[in-house]
C-alpha cells in the first residue's frame, strides 16, 4: 500500500487506462482505429475544417460508448482517496469520458476537454453540457452566433486546458502517480520528469508506459486490481 504521511500532496494522472476496464477503448494499441482513421485524423483543427461531418461522427461514436461505460474500481479508489485527502489530491485526467465524477471525484481537472460539452468554434460563449449524439445524414449544429458548434475537446495541435493551475500543483506534489497512460502525448508525458528529485513517483499499469525509465517504480497490472489495494479501501 501506498505510504501517505499527512503533509504529503498527490498528484494523480489518469488516461485511457485507467477507463479500459470499463470497457471505453485506449487510443494506442488494439483497437486503437476507428474506421482506418488515426486518432490524429479524426481529432484536430484541419480534420474539422476539412470534414466536420467525419469529427461529430467519430465524437458521436465515443459519445454513446462513454454514455454506457461504469466507473470500475480504480475511479472509485481514486474518488475514495479524495474523500481522505481533500485538497492534498489532485486528479488530473487525460480522458474526456466523466467515470471519475460518476464515482464521486469532485474535483477533476480534464486537461483535453470533456466529452459530453460542446462550445462554438467562433464566438466566446462558455462551453456548455450538451448530449445529443449525430447520425448521417445531419447538419452540424449552429451557434446563435452563426459558428459551428464542435466538441469542447483539445485537439492535436491546441493547447490542453488548465496548464497554470496544473503546473502549479506539480510543482507541489510530494507523490506523483501515473496510471493507464501511454507516456506519449505531450505536455502529460513529460510530468513525471519534471517532479523528479522532488517526488516519488509511481506507475500503474498492465505495461511499463515509454517513459517508464523517468518513474521509480512501476506497479505491473491493471488499474481497477491495482489501484483499490495500493491506496487504501
Ligand atoms: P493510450 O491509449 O496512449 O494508452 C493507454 C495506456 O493504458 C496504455 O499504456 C495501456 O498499457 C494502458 N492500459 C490498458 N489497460 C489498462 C488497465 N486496465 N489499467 C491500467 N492501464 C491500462 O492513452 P493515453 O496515454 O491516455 O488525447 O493517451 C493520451 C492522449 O492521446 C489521449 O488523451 C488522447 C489521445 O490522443 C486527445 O484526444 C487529445
Amino acid at each position: 500500500m501506498l505510504a501517505v504521511s499527512p503533509t504529503d500532496r498527490l498528484f494523480v494522472l489518469t488516461g485511457a487506462g485507467v477507463s479500459a476496464e470499463s470497457g471505453i477503448p485506449t487510443f494506442r494499441g488494439v483497437g486503437g482505429l476507428w474506421r482506418n482513421h488515426r486518432i490524429e485524423e479524426v481529432a484536430s483543427p484541419e480534420a474539422w475544417r476539412r470534414n466536420p461531418y467525419l469529427v461529430w461522427e467519430f465524437y458521436s461514436m465515443r459519445r454513446r460508448v462513454a454514455a454506457a461505460a461504469k466507473p470500475n474500481p480504480a475511479h472509485c479508489a481514486l474518488a475514495q482517496l479524495e474523500a481522505r485527502l481533500g485538497k492534498r489530491l489532485f486528479l488530473c485526467t487525460q480522458n474526456v469520458d466523466n467515470l471519475h465524477e460518476q464515482a464521486g471525484s469532485n474535483r477533476v481537472v480534464h486537461m483535453h476537454g470533456e466529452l459530453f460539452k460542446s462550445r462554438c468554434d467562433s464566438c466566446e460563449r462558455r462551453p456548455f453540457e450538451h448530449t445529443e449524439t449525430f447520425e448521417p445524414p445531419f447538419e452540424i449544429p449552429r451557434c446563435e452566433c452563426g459558428g459551428r458548434i464542435r466538441p469542447h475537446i483539445c485537439w492535436f495541435g491546441e493547447v490542453p486546458f488548465e496548464l497554470d493551475r496544473v503546473f502549479s500543483e506539480l510543482e507541489k506534489c510530494t507523490i506523483f502517480m501515473a496510471v493507464g497512460t501511454s507516456g506519449v502525448v505531450e505536455p502529460a508525458a513529460s510530468f513525471v520528469a519534471q517532479v523528479a528529485g522532488q517526488a516519488k513517483t509511481i506507475y500503474v499499469g498492465p505495461e511499463e508506459p515509454r517513459n517508464a525509465h523517468s518513474f521509480d517504480e512501476c506497479c505491473v497490472g491493471e488499474a481497477g486490481k491495482m489501484l483499490p489495494d495500493l491506496l487504501g479501501r
